[in-house]
């Protein structure tokens, strides 16, 4: 009893002490996590000192709870890692981190492995302990820390790439750290040999076989939560029960990287996700892992305070000196990373541009943490080591920790402002100075009438009016003269703010229950190919994006080939079912942002900024109607299913809101709402599933619906139509490609192609057919022939040709006329 409730005292107290530290933090603008450690140190120093005395009453029960309180390297692997690693990456962008995906790794896997050489190599000339600890200690201490890291990052407010930079690098070496750390360790206790070949084998399988579990375990639980609707608490408790569900099984069942595996887990969650449950659980869901995070944090801060002056208590100078070759060893492979193999890699193509600033920040940012700590627990743990090497790694990593923590985390704010890291850029403060113009000129004007309306003094309200009036002229001196940031520059602001106005609607529509998870899922990707367009090429950028947006992508035209190849019809007919509704989304978004454009823009960026934005939108407007209604024209049916299960689907909405209001109004009692909110959410489900798009790719309806061959009877029918193949073509493919051989002609069941010949294009509709004169001729084909909506053609083989032509004199009649017309003199084909 008496331990336990020591132990709850100690974590108590803690928390609450941890709590009080934050606005201090803030109030000093000092790293809060550095606070936290030195708040431990000092704690840990009382304990030290009040060895053998025992105060009596709270106060002794208060040092006696921070004594049991001894931190393991299994609490902090078990119980604090996951939960902190999963908030991590619940937090990072899983778009920004694929597009600096190869400087990450490169500092993860290959940045460790040089620092490890380096230190231990450096710190093997001159301490005098085995090469083997040497090098342990160089992969301990070459770990960046994420809690250190982004804790820090955050608290500063760095830029986004940066912080995904460092946020990823630090996600990602801890894996290999630990991986290192147990290869070596194996050598050192075990005095086993390694193979390099069957280490690196071993680190493949870990490291990416943690990544392959967390994403499995994500995906699965991701379903579940799916299915779990209206219970908001077991949504949001099992994604704490996969934080730790995916660690634990990785680690100990299947032997791969936990660490990776709740990485991927977070990362899965943070993407896919979001669809999964409503906007509204997704906020608490968010808030409940921010809160999560934030105790793991301080604890885990605080009790590595409380280590280091028992670690420290015997430090000599000698000690000193090593530290010193530590620190500046671990540095000097950081800068070798950074400022060697980052550019080289950067020339050779392999990743973006990394800015000096950036790098050198990096250099400095690399935080070394709670792991590094763990590890060389664990080595304090085991009582293979031997009591010097023992010594030798917990004071090596626990002094270079505690540099990184007082050396290097308190001065990242310098060196950010510094490199200017931490200001607005030129564009984004000539837009809050505007913004700011605007609004201190209308709280200006609208003062005066609100003294009124209240019967305050006019005289006050001109003494408050003339502080507004000079903050006014204040903004106004600084803001910059027109022209002088450049119309392209305000236009990517807009686009960007645009953009993300486009994502609240779809988020909003997907609240209301007007779209799919999944069709939300596929608009927010679309949404975040805008922005990394936008980003990329500016106005340009934005502009091919929406085109790649409405074109028909790598999946589809997979999708086609498999109809083509092996005449599997299912993932082609979803993807155009798909299309129907993300088009009809977008169409909808893109009138919602002209509006709001026309609205908010020109106070933004200026009228002429904002007017040159109109255009742009008009022309997506017009091109996704137009791909909207080539859709429609080929699958009149389906479309008309969907606007009937989208007004449905209002209708739900509307009702639900009317039964809501009903018991604001105490019409209605809240049972009676439970029990007509259950029956609503019984017919929202039969909304729920997708209607089928039926392809309509049937060779005999088709053949019926061209001229010459509507007036056979139904066995001629039957007979040529086994001999055509049946085809869905889509708006601009190409269906003939000039100077090709010939196998196949073609015949228009419905839709329309474009036949590049000089001196106009020709057009060709329903009931024509091409591609005859390559088989007639056998010569290769004579012109491009395009598709300029979508087709059912029906394919004629170049084997079954001649044959038909034999049998239906009357269509080789029809067909040889057709190619001599086309060709004019020039055909030299059989009669
Ligand atoms: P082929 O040469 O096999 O491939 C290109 C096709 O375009 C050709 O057969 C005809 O079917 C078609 N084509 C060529 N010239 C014309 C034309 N002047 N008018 C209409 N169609 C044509």
């Amino acid at each position: 009893m008496d331990a336990t409730f020591l132990w709850v005292l100690g974590l108590i107290s803690l928390l609450t002490l941890a709590s009080l530290l934050l606005p201090l933090a803030n109030r000093i603008r000092f790293p809060y996590s550095v606070l936290l450690a030195a708040a431990g140190g000092l704690l840990g120093a009382l304990l030290l000192g009040t060895r053998g005395v025992e105060p009596p009453g709270p106060a002794g029960d208060f040092l006696r709870a921070l004594d049991t309180l001894d931190i393991t390297s299994e609490a902090v692997f078990l119980v604090f890692l996951p939960a902190l690693i999963f908030e991590s990456a619940l937090n990072i962008n899983a778009r920004h981190l694929a597009a600096d995906i190869a400087p990450i790794l490169l500092l993860a896997i290959l940045g460790l492995l040089i620092s490890t050489a380096v230190v231990g190599l450096s710190l093997w000339t001159v301490a005098g302990a085995g090469l083997v600890a040497c090098l342990l200690i160089g992969a301990i201490v070459s770990s960046t820390d994420p809690v250190a890291v982004i804790a820090v990052f955050k608290d500063l407010g760095a830029p986004k790439r940066l912080s995904v930079l460092v946020e990823g690098e630090s996600l990602f070496n801890d894996a290999t750290a630990i991986v290192l750390f147990t290869i070596l360790a194996g050598l050192l206790v075990e005095g086993g040999s390694a193979s390099p070949l069957g280490a690196m084998g071993n680190f493949v399988k870990v490291f990416f076989g943690g990544i392959v579990t967390g994403l499995l375990a994500a995906w699965g639980m991701a379903w579940v939560i799916g299915r779990l609707r209206n219970l908001p608490l077991v949504q949001i408790t099992l994604t704490v029960c996969l934080a730790y569900l995916s660690f634990l099984v990785a680690e100990r069942y299947l032997h791969v990287s936990g660490v990776m595996s709740a990485v991927a887990a977070g990362l899965m969650i943070n993407s896919f996700g979001r669809t999964q449950v409503s906007p509204e659980t997704w906020h608490a869901l968010a808030g409940t892992w921010e809160e999560l995070g934030f105790w793991a944090n301080s604890l885990i801060f605080f009790l590595v305070g409380l280590l280091i002056p028992k670690v420290l208590v015997d430090v000599s100078a000698a000690d000193a000196l090593l530290l010193a070759v530590v620190v500046v060893a671990a540095f000097f492979a950081r800068m070798l990373v950074l400022f060697g193999v980052l550019p080289a890699l950067h020339r050779l193509g392999l990743c973006h541009q990394v800015s000096l600033a950036y790098r050198a920040v990096m250099l400095w940012g690399g935080l070394r943490g709670a792991v590094a700590l763990a590890l060389a627990l664990v080595v304090l743990e085991t009582p293979e080591y031997s009591a010097p090497v023992q010594r030798l790694v917990v004071t090596m990593v626990t002094g270079f920790v505690l540099f990184t923590l007082f050396v290097n985390a308190p001065t990242m704010g310098m060196m950010l402002h510094f490199f200017g890291l931490d200001r607005l850029s030129p564009t984004d403060a000539a837009v809050r100075n505007r913004v700011m113009a605007l609004s201190l000129s209308s709280i200006r004007d609208g003062l005066a009438q609100a003294a009124g309306q209240d019967g305050i003094d006019p005289a006050l309200a001109d003494e408050v009016k003339a502080e507004y009036d000079r903050r006014l002229r204040g903004v106004e001196s600084a803001m910059l003269r027109p022209g002088e940031i450049p119309d392209s520059a305000l236009q990517q602001v807009g686009l960007t703010t645009l953009t993300d106005q486009e994502r609240q609607l779809y988020l909003q529509r997907f609240a209301e229950g007007l779209v799919s998870p999944r069709i939300a899922r596929m608009l927010l990707a679309q949404v975040d190919v805008l922005l990394d367009g936008v980003k990329a090429g500016g106005v340009e950028g934005w502009r091919a994006a929406v085109n790649r947006s409405l074109g028909f992508g790598p999946a589809f035209h997979a999708a086609l080939l498999l109809q083509r190849r092996l005449r599997v019809q299912g993932p082609l007919a979803s993807m155009l079912a798909h299309r129907f509704e993300v088009l009809r989304a977008s169409e909808a978004a893109v009138v919602a942002l002209i509006a709001y454009g026309e609205q908010r823009m020109p106070s933004l960026l200026g009228e002429g900024a904002a007017a040159a934005l109109q255009p742009l939108l008009q022309d997506r407007l017009q091109a996704t109607r137009q791909a909207r209604e080539a859709l429609e024209l080929q699958y009149p049916v389906y479309a008309r299913t969907l606007q009937r299960r989208h007004l449905a689907r209002i209708a739900l909405r509307l009702e639900e809101s009317h039964y809501k209001r009903m018991l604001d109004e105490q019409v209605i009692s809240q049972e009676v709402l439970k029990e007509l909110l259950r029956e609503l959410a019984q017919r929202a489900r039969a909304q729920d599933h997708e209607p089928r798009l039926d392809l309509g790719l049937d060779s005999q309806r088709l053949l019926r619906r061209v001229p010459f061959f509507s007036d056979l009877g139904a066995e001629p029918i039957r007979e040529i139509a086994r001999l055509l193949e049946p085809r869905l073509v889509v708006p601009g493919e190409r269906v003939i490609r000039k100077g090709e051989p010939g196998e196949s002609m073609y015949f228009i069941s419905s839709g329309a192609v474009e036949v590049g010949v000089a001196p106009a294009p020709v057009r060709l509709g329903s009931g024509d057919f091409f591609g005859e004169i390559a088989l007639l001729t056998r010569r290769p084909r004579t012109a491009d022939v395009t598709a300029i909506g979508y087709c059912d053609l029906l394919v004629l083989h170049v084997d079954d040709f001649q044959p038909l032509m034999r049998s239906r004199p009357a269509l080789r009649e029809v067909i040889t006329r057709v190619a001599r017309e086309r060709l004019g003199g020039a055909y030299d084909g059989p009669e």
